[in-house]
């Protein structure tokens, strides 16, 4: 299914819960990143209308909507369910030359806080997979725009290190499952700005 045809997502999400009614986990991972600069001209860049609205659709609004249309089902099952979403290093980071893509991983982030809120004392975690720079097919065009940055993280290294802390002792305090560089930008949040949502009864 595309994502981007936001009217057909509810009915999407009807159907999935209709033939898969033991449904215990679901994840938003879905996401496109595009590269291109404010400074660029009006005309003949890539830093079009269509490309803001396109990334902005994919990354967070499908996800916002997805997001909706689930939960009140994962409050049904009897048993615990898990909501998990794809955010990224760049949410704590923001590197320039993805300055939509940051914004919509950010978001993603901000999204995950208030729904654990919202959601703390109901059968339904929520997760944030806050990922570092992996090797996949996400920049295959504009790999120039990574360059000086340390290399990507092969696939299976990362889904190996996601499972060992998803299989882990501590798996059942996350709120953020981060990874190399994601994993410093989560832990430099947590610390500042955990007391602080304890200090006024946020369980983000
Ligand atoms: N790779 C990294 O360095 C990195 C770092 C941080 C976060 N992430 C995040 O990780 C997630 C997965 O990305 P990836 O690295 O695996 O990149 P990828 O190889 O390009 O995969 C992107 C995924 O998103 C799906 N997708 C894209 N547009 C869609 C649309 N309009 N509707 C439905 N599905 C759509 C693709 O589905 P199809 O295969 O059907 O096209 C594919 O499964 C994304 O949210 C990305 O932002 C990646």
């Amino acid at each position: 299914m595309d994502n981007s045809d936001l009217a057909s997502l509810s009915k999407h999400v009807q159907t999935l819960i209709t033939k898969y009614p033991d449904i215990n986990a679901v994840w938003l991972n879905a996401g496109i990143q595009y590269s291109y600069s404010f400074a660029d001209p009006i005309n003949g860049s890539k830093h079009t209308d269509e490309a803001i609205i396109r990334e902005i659709t994919v990354n967070l609004t499908a996800h916002t909507i997805l997001a909706r249309h689930f939960v009140p089902f994962l409050l049904t099952q009897k048993f615990e369910t898990v909501l998990m979403l794809t955010s990224s290093g760049i949410a704590y980071l923001p590197l320039s030359q993805f300055p939509v893509y940051g914004a919509t991983k950010a978001a993603t982030h901000h999204l995950c806080c208030a729904m654990r809120d919202q959601l703390a004392d109901t059968n339904v975690r929520v997760l944030e997979l806050a990922t570092p720079y992996v090797a996949t097919d996400l920049d295959k065009e504009h790999k120039e725009a990574s360059k000086g940055a340390p290399p990507p993280m092969p696939l299976e290294e990362y889904t190996d290190k996601v499972f060992e802390i998803l299989d882990g002792s501590e798996a059942k305090e996350l709120k953020e499952v981060g990874v190399g560089f994601a994993q410093m930008g989560v832990g430099k949040w947590r610390e500042a700005f955990g007391p602080v949502l304890e200090g006024i009864g946020s369980k983000a």
